[in-house]
């Protein structure tokens, strides 16, 4: 019921001692007790619940990998899922063929939609790597925001200096190749590019690139915020 969003896990016990929970024609009142999503058959409060078990996963995409479920011609973030796990996936957002890092994968159509929709804003953050030194008055334009043609002005973003070179870039939107404009904006040129947070959720750097694993419950709750 909580993964449903029905309720709180407190709310489900307290439901469950009420009565209002029935396994197979039979109410329940113990919330210790085993259900099995796959053979038992749960309503609450007369209806029934349909349990689909979303599976969520983070990436770290390597270069030359393209963000797609199939491809003509190159290798994409699907076929380096394992084939037994790989129906119904598909990659929340797009990250460039030649861009690296975190992306999500996920089963869950519904999440996808509603997190890849034009309202939906979550901060993304890039590790850059320029080909010219950064200038102060450059991070200044970054942050304020920068015309890209075709798309307006960029909404304010974060920089970090972290050395001459490099610079972390936190965007709040999803503009095509949106990094690279905005480099190119300030006269300026990306050479690596790397995502390495979506909203809350960091990419777990012990993962090797084209290295995948589930999101953690803590991960999962972020991602559905
Ligand atoms: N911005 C880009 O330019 N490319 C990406 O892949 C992601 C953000």
């Amino acid at each position: 019921m909580c993964d449903l969003n029905i309720c709180t896990r407190s709310e489900a016990k307290s439901f469950i001692k009420k009565g209002l929970v029935n396994v197979n024609g039979e109410t329940v009142k113990d919330p210790g007790a085993h259900v099995d999503p796959d053979s038992d058959t749960v309503f609450y409060k007369g209806e029934k619940l349909k349990y689909i078990k979303n599976v969520y996963f983070m990436l770290n995409k390597p270069a030359g990998i393209v963000s797609a479920v199939t491809d003509d011609k190159d290798k994409t973030v699907i076929d380096l899922f394992r084939s037994e796990n790989r129906k119904g996936l598909v990659p929340v957002g797009r990250l460039d063929k030649d861009t690296h890092g975190l992306i999500i994968i996920t089963d869950d159509g519904d999440l996808c939609h509603h997190l890849t929709s034009p309202g939906h804003h979550v901060p993304k953050t890039y590790f850059v790597g320029l080909k010219d030194p950064i200038t102060d008055d450059s991070l200044l334009k970054l942050e304020a925001g920068v015309e890209l043609k075709g798309d307006g002005i960029t909404k304010p973003a974060k920089t970090l200096k972290l050395n001459e070179k490099e610079i972390l870039l936190t965007i709040n939107e999803g503009m095509y190749h949106q990094v690279k404009r905005m480099a190119a904006a300030v006269g300026n040129k990306v050479i690596y590019l790397k995502r390495i947070g979506i909203g809350d959720i960091k990419l777990d750097e012990s993962l090797k690139e084209g290295e995948y694993r589930q999101l953690t419950k803590e991960e999962l709750l972020l991602l559905k915020k």
